[in-house]
């Protein structure tokens, strides 16, 4: 007998050492100049800059280990040599008490991520949902011992400062409440397979 995964995807996730306080107070800077985004943000009630300039030298050193990242993923994807990847977008969410990101995905890219500035336990985590929308009509929940990511229907991960998740933009998520009356500070950015 032989068992064989099929259809399967990943998200990567680390903790990087860049000056998150730097980050922040660009990010205040821009709010309180109102620079935010025209698109329809995920955002609700919070605060969606618009996409930064990329040259920006509080940056470089996030876009560094963003870049680095993705690289590994792509080597698990087993991507050709011949690709590069490049930073299209990046931009910040400040959300405050019980604001949320709707579900979305990041349509139109190859990799997408999210990088934590300033956020605790309880500013609101980041929720993976099955790629397989039909997996709750068929499976229900009271079936299993516990769950694993065959027939789990969401997977919740923390947002803490200083980490970062990597993840397939086609993979649908969304933000849970801020339940603190401090703001969480999140840097989303997607990049290109060229
Ligand atoms: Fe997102």
């Amino acid at each position: 007998m032989i068992k064989e995964d099929i259809f399967s995807t990943f998200i990567l996730e680390d903790n990087i050492k860049v000056n998150v306080s730097e980050l922040n107070k660009y990010a205040y800077e821009l709010k309180n100049k109102n620079i935010k985004t025209k698109r329809i943000p995920s955002t609700q009630g919070g605060f969606h800059s618009d996409d930064l300039h990329l040259e920006e030298p509080v940056l470089q050193p996030l876009i560094k280990a963003i870049t680095k990242m993705s690289y590994v993923y792509c080597r698990e994807l087993k991507v050709k040599e011949k690709y590069a990847l490049s930073l299209a977008n990046m931009w910040f969410v400040i959300n405050n008490q019980n604001h949320y990101n709707s579900p979305h995905n990041h349509p139109f890219s190859f990799l997408s991520g999210a990088f934590y500035t300033k956020s605790g336990a309880d500013s609101g985590d980041i929720v993976f949902l099955n790629p397989n929308p039909k997996i709750e009509g068929y499976w229900f929940d009271g079936a299993w011992k516990e769950y694993n990511m065959y027939q789990s229907g969401s997977i919740m991960k923390e947002s803490l400062t200083n980490k970062i998740i990597l993840f397939p933009s086609w993979l649908a998520h969304h933000v849970t409440p801020n339940k603190t009356k401090e703001d969480r500070i999140v840097w989303s950015f997607n990049i290109q397979l060229i």
